[in-house]
């Protein structure tokens, strides 16, 4: 089977389908990452290039180890470090790289829609690696794996994202896959980092008070407040919303079930979650991590067009 897309730019272009056979896809290569040889072939032939504009832990590691794990050469690319400093722009930096019989290109950047812009212009398949407060499709991908891996399938499975809803690309790819896949899905947070069109446009539950929004869900994904990406202030202060929208023990203690608690990171301690939530058992925020990189095996696998071995 073939993923109906040249390039992942975001899970809004994918079908059900193509997100059950990269998930279907990643158990296999989640298989291959537990042998003691963690190295397939399958990529031998191909040279990707990891462009990130923007900093990054976990997602440049788990590409460039999905890309070691493939047999694929891989190329990393810094902005900082690059000729961008000297005034050379997206589109020639990607070129003159292209030139040198490169076949793939993960991207990052913080501008919402760069790697569509890139599409338009370049032949090689390109992969959204996060772009600005769109989409982070592979990241929505690994947190439905993670899901799957731990309560089974995402139809009617009822998942909360907690946060800054407005300026995360993690949330937008998360409500596109989660309804795709038939989970319900809810927001909450403050007013103010809660888009108005969520409900009506993506059909998507808001509850504005934390302890109701927990009770009601089976998995609660908590987002990092995007400073970063907020030109003015929209709630009083870390500590107050600590106090409102922070993930505590004692808030999870209070409810009459034990649901699954997820973080994509990087984790501001104490804001968004606090650290006896972050390290218990009810976390699976390192297993996601892990999951990255199978996930990111399939995707790169599947858009390269080989066959399974
Ligand atoms: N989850 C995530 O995108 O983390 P990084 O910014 O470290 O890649």
């Amino acid at each position: 089977m073939q993923l109906s897309t040249k390039h992942l730019l975001g899970i809004k272009d994918l079908s059900s389908e193509d997100i059950s056979l990269i998930l279907t896809t990643a158990s296999q290569f989640k298989e291959v990452l537990q042998r003691p040889v963690k190295k397939v072939p399958s990529l031998r032939d191909i040279t990707i290039v990891n462009l990130f504009y923007e900093n990054s832990t976990r997602t440049r590691f788990s590409f460039e180890l999905a890309e070691k794990r493939l047999s694929a050469d891989a190329i990393n690319f810094s902005s900082s470090a690059s000729s961008v400093s000297k005034g050379e722009t997206l589109l020639d930096t990607v070129n003159n790289i292209l030139s040198m019989k490169v076949d793939m290109v993960v991207m990052r950047h913080s501008a919402s829609g760069a790697p569509h812009f890139l599409a338009k212009h370049i032949p090689a398949a390109i992969v959204n690696a996060g772009d600005g407060i769109n989409e982070h499709p592979t990241q929505a991908l690994l947190d439905a794996f993670s899901i799957q891996e731990k309560i089974g399938s995402l139809e009617g499975k009822k998942v909360l994202l907690i946060g800054d809803i407005m300026h995360s690309r993690v949330a937008l790819s998360n409500i596109y896959l989660l309804k795709k896949m038939g989970a319900e899905v809810m927001v909450a947070g403050p007013p103010t980092l809660i888009p108005t069109y969520l409900e009506q446009a993506l059909q998507v539950k808001v509850e504005y008070n934390l302890k109701k929004a927990l009770q009601w869900c089976d998995v609660a994904n908590v987002l990092r407040i995007q400073l970063e990406r907020q030109n003015q202030v929209l709630f009083s202060s870390l500590r107050e919303y600590n106090l409102a929208y922070g993930v505590s023990k004692k808030l999870l203690d209070g409810l009459q079930k034990e649901i699954v608690i997820m973080h994509p990171g990087p984790i501001n301690r104490g804001v968004e979650i606090d650290s006896d939530v972050a390290d218990s058992s009810q976390s699976i925020i390192l297993q996601q991590v892990e999951n990255g990189v199978a996930v990111r095996m399939a995707v790169l696998y599947l858009l390269a067009g080989k066959k399974a071995e």
